[in-house]
């Protein structure tokens, strides 16, 4: 039996601290102006002290669960994309199973930093289709204010926390319906790495580690990366470009987003950014733009939807789907 697999709900949750770009000037040398010019941001939301990347999940998810109209206990694959983790071991996706009261099925993390969520419905996507798995809970959960060097005015000026949720579900293909997600395209190349990573792990130091960025580097190479993985993501679901209806980036820079929509002959109108409330959340700023987009009504169902990050790694990729 072919299956395809659909989008049933989707979620969204972000701290009620808000930290704005005025407030952010008398933490480090930076100006309003100058993030929102540079970068599109004019404020991010704060995990509160104790709030952890799990419960970011937790509610992220029970607002999925509730637009999606399904009880927990229906969910049998849990993917957790996170660079935050509550814990070393065991995963986020484990912390959120029990939090949520499911039992049984199965639970992990996948970690691609950024583009961590994509990479998450792609693999929940192939279990679904497999016959394996039945109803996916995809999360994308980040509590980065735990990873950045407050001093450092070139990168904490830039992420926040949150957390996004997708309800993923199995189908005969020939079911009447939307086509789910179409394809996807991940790549990754490790000899980048220095350009974005965490200075601190396990293994090295034994610490966590603070975030390092060669933004102008990152930049360059996003564009180029991501216009090239949403073509193929297009190519292999055999679409043209020009039929996509909504783009929903990783969160990263406004003057990427446009960019990359540029590149690909899409409107401004077309591109859901919420990188100006969210600032850069991580993995969890495709399905929290997304979460926006369908609740406001402006992705319905059947709209045909590109999804794109790039992150550390440095890992990027695209997937398209028919919401
Ligand atoms: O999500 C994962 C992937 N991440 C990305 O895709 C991020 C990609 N990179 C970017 O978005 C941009 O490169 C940034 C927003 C990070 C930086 O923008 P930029 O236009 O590339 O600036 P820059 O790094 O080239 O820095 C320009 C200047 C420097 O000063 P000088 O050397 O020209 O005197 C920086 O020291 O801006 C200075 N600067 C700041 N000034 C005020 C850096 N950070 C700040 C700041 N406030 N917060």
């Amino acid at each position: 039996m072919t299956r395809r697999v659909t989008v049933e709900g989707v979620g969204g949750y972000l701290p009620a601290r808000i930290l704005t770009n005025k407030e952010m000037e008398t933490i480090v040398d930076t100006t309003d102006e100058w993030i929102q010019e540079r970068s599109g941001i004019e404020q991010r939301h704060i995990a509160a002290e104790g709030e952890l990347t799990s419960d970011l999940g937790v509610e992220a998810a029970k607002n999925a669960l509730e637009h999606a109209g399904i009880q927990p206990e229906e969910i049998d694959l849990i993917i957790v994309a996170t660079t935050t983790p509550d814990l070393t071991f065991p995963s986020t996706a484990a912390i959120i199973q029990h939090k949520l009261g499911i039992k049984g099925g199965a639970a992990f993390d996948i970690q691609a930093v950024c583009t961590g969520f994509v990479y998450a419905i792609s693999t929940a996507e192939k279990f679904l289709a497999s016959g394996q798995f039945s109803k996916a809970l995809v999360i994308g959960a980040e509590t980065f204010s735990r990873i950045l060097d407050w001093e450092d005015r070139s990168t904490c000026v830039l992420f926040g926390d949150g957390a996004g949720a997708m309800i993923l579900s199995a189908e005969e293909a020939n079911a009447p319906g939307s086509r789910g997600i179409m394809s996807s395209y991940l790549r990754c190349d490790g000899a980048l790495t220095d350009l974005l990573y965490v200075d601190g792990g396990v293994s090295k130091t034994q610490t966590t580690g603070h975030v390092k960025m060669q933004g102008n580097k990152v930049f360059r190479e996003a564009v180029a990366k991501i216009s090239s993985a949403m073509e193929e993501a297009a190519k292999i679901a055999d679409i043209d470009p020009k039929t996509i209806d909504w783009f929903v980036p990783h969160q990263a820079n406004i003057r990427i987003l446009k960019g990359v929509a540029k590149k690909l002959s899409l409107r401004p109108d077309q591109v859901v950014a919420t990188i100006a409330k969210h600032g850069n959340t991580s993995a969890a700023s495709i399905p929290l733009a997304f979460n926006v987009a369908v609740k406001d009504g402006r992705i319905k169902k059947g709209d045909l939807v590109m999804l794109e990050a790039m992150g550390g790694g440095l890992t990027w990729g695209a997937a398209l789907l028919e919401y």
